[in-house]
This record gives C-alpha cells, sequence and structure tokens, in this order.
C-alpha cells in the first residue's frame, strides 16, 4: 500500500458530499424534516421523565433490547424473532448495505429515493440503476419489473420521500413476488399510508420492512428504528452486525413508553391526515404551483421559476420548509411538512401574501 493511502482515501470521501441537512434556521416554523409536532412535547417529555426513572444509565442496557422488541411485537403483531432495531432507521439502513451490498451488486430504486439511502451508495460505491418518476410524479410498477433481473437488491421508500408517492397494494405486491434478490422497502412514513408490507415478512423470505418510531410517534430525536424480516436475517443482524449495545437505555425506555401509548400516535397521524388534504387543495389553487398528492405526512409542490422566491420570503419569516429544486422536469420543488394546524395555517397564510 502507498504511504499517502489515508490522505487519498480521506480525499475521495470528503468529495462526495455527504447528506445534506436543511439549513438550521433558530426558533423557526420547523416544516423541513417531516417531523411530528402534533405529538406534544410535554407527552414526550413525560416518556422521557418517566423513562429517567426506570433507567440506571452506569450500567449498559443488558436485556434492554429484547424487551424493546416485545413491545415492537406487540404493537406490529409480529414475532419477536423477525424483529431487529437500530439507531434510527437510517443505521439499519447503513448496516444492511455495509453487509450485504458492494461495487458487485446492483441496486433498484426510484430517481428521486430517500437522500441518505443514496448517499450512502455513492459512499460504498454500489451502483445504481434508478427509475424516474413521471412527470405527474407517479412510478410505472412494469419498468421495474424489467430492470429487475439486472438487480440484486431492491430499495423502494413507501411512501417515498420526497414525492410522497406509494405503489397501488397490489402493484407493489406483484413487484415484490417477482424480485429474487433482496428486497427492502422502507416504511419510514408507513402509518400515514394505505396499507404496510410488514404481514408479508412471513411468507416472503427475501423481504426485509424497515419502519421507524421518528416520523408518526413523533420521536425523530431519540433515534429509533425497527425492522421486520425472517429469522434467519434478524439473528444474523442482531448478533453479528448490529453493535452490542445499539442504542441508548434512555431510547430503549422511552420507546418502551411511547409504544404502550400507541393510540395516540394514532389519534395524531389521523389529524395529520386532514391537515395534509388541507394543504394539498389549498396549494392547488395557485396556478403558479403544481402539487402532488401524498401518502405521507409531507406535501411536494413544484413552485417552477419562483421556488427561490417562495422558499426565501418563508425562511424571512421564520417558516423553513425544504428546497428541492430539480425532480424530473420540474424545475422548482419545494416539499412542507404537514404540522399542526396553527404551524400549517402560517405556512398557508404567508404563501396567501406572497402570491394571493
Ligand atoms: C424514507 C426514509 N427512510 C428513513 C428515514 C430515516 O429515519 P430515522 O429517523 O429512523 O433514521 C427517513 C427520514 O427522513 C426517510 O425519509
Amino acid at each position: 500500500m502507498n504511504e499517502g493511502w489515508f490522505e487519498e482515501k480521506t480525499e475521495k470521501i470528503s468529495s462526495i458530499g455527504g447528506y445534506q441537512k436543511p439549513e438550521l434556521i433558530q426558533d423557526s416554523v420547523k416544516l423541513d424534516s417531516n417531523e411530528n409536532y402534533v405529538i406534544s412535547k410535554q407527552f414526550q417529555n413525560d416518556i422521557i421523565s418517566s423513562a429517567r426513572r426506570t433507567s440506571d444509565i452506569r450500567e449498559y442496557p443488558l436485556g434492554g433490547v429484547e424487551r424493546l422488541i416485545r413491545m415492537i411485537s406487540k404493537f406490529i403483531k409480529m414475532p419477536s424473532s423477525m424483529i431487529g432495531i437500530g439507531n434510527g432507521s437510517d443505521q439499519i439502513l447503513d448496516l444492511i448495505l455495509s453487509n450485504f451490498a458492494s461495487k458487485e451488486t446492483t441496486i433498484l430504486t426510484s430517481k428521486p429515493t430517500f437522500g441518505f439511502f443514496e448517499e450512502r451508495c455513492k459512499l460504498y460505491g454500489i451502483p445504481l440503476i434508478a427509475i424516474l418518476f413521471s412527470n405527474d410524479m407517479k412510478l410505472d410498477v412494469e419498468d421495474f419489473i424489467t430492470q429487475s433481473k439486472n438487480a440484486d437488491i431492491l430499495y423502494l421508500d413507501s411512501p417515498n420521500n420526497p414525492t410522497g408517492f406509494q405503489f397501488p397494494k397490489n402493484e407493489l405486491q406483484k413487484l415484490v413476488k417477482s424480485f429474487n434478490g433482496l428486497v427492502i422497502i422502507d416504511e419510514a412514513y408507513g402509518e400515514f399510508s394505505e396499507y404496510s408490507f410488514s404481514q408479508m415478512v412471513k411468507t416472503c423470505k427475501n423481504l426485509i420492512v424497515v419502519q421507524t418510531l421518528s416520523k408518526s410517534f413523533g420521536l425523530a430525536g431519540l433515534r429509533l428504528g425497527y425492522f421486520i424480516a425472517n429469522t434467519k436475517f434478524t439473528d444474523a443482524f442482531m448478533n453479528v452486525i448490529q453493535y452490542p449495545y445499539p442504542v441508548s437505555t434512555l431510547t430503549i425506555e422511552s420507546g418502551i413508553q411511547a409504544l404502550e401509548k400507541s393510540n395516540l400516535m394514532k389519534d395524531t397521524v389521523d389529524i395529520i391526515k386532514i391537515e395534509r388534504k388541507r394543504i394539498i387543495e389549498t396549494l392547488q389553487k395557485y396556478n403558479t404551483f403544481e402539487v402532488f398528492d401524498s401518502k405521507a405526512n409531507f406535501v411536494l409542490f413544484d413552485a417552477q421559476g419562483s421556488y427561490k422566491r417562495v422558499y426565501s420570503a418563508l425562511a424571512e419569516q421564520g417558516i423553513s420548509i425544504r428546497k428541492l429544486g430539480k425532480i424530473g422536469d420540474h424545475k422548482g420543488c419545494l416539499r412542507v411538512t404537514v404540522g399542526t394546524k396553527e404551524m400549517n395555517s402560517k405556512f398557508l397564510l404567508a404563501i396567501r401574501d406572497l402570491l394571493g
């Protein structure tokens, strides 16, 4: 190995760029990261306080992961032996990629797909076949079936971030059944959508469904994700691949508390779905916007030539949304998270003041 290999490798990794976090705007109406603000901060604080009381952080959380998994098992009605956890679903996806994919394996996905996943593939040099969304932000399942034979792994975020698109259930079933390699279905926004594929893992040995408490449970800062997969994979992942103590004692105890009170999460999801409809319908009234349907807790719209102006005008008023720019033929895409009724009204009023 040559002398400068470490510097060269560092240089090469630096040039990849990495995942772009949203701009940090102090005290903003934060509608840029698909978080859930409908769940109150007080409720979350109570969970954390109670978790603190039952935790002894002098100790490693021996047995804690197992207790958490039993709770997830009760929540999703799948056996514990088919469930694994990670430090956010980001970490689960990363560990799957670093252990099951390489320069020699090809991944079939959509364009756009979840940004972090794409960046991770770049980091590991994993080749992608990415199928473009159509102009109305939909995907054609037949395009995926045609490309299946050229790929080892199929990765789909369902619903997709940033479009909010989800295949009709029968179409995705057809695709998953026809794919011979590893299938990863990322359901980070599953609770806001029409269906989940978690039960399908029982009959589909090559399927991994990834879910998270970051979005519907409003626990993005806790960093807790989980997956459902066949028992052999789950065992290998949890006992060999995953770190011995992947999440903190406080995360484990808070996660258990949140899952015990999952009815509250379901109530907030109902509110978010109603608000999503209001945002879509209101934005549709502006001729300058093309608004896309969404099955997630965010809405994508194309503000065309005025997208930078819209983004900056909102930012000046302390409203932070996500600036995406060009997606396919759409030149000025913006993505707004569905927040509380008050947050959404502020966003919509600011748009009205700007364009109305
Ligand atoms: C499609 C998708 N998958 C996974 C994640 C990551 O979630 P987590 O907070 O569990 O790491 C996100 C977060 O934005 C996402 O959009």
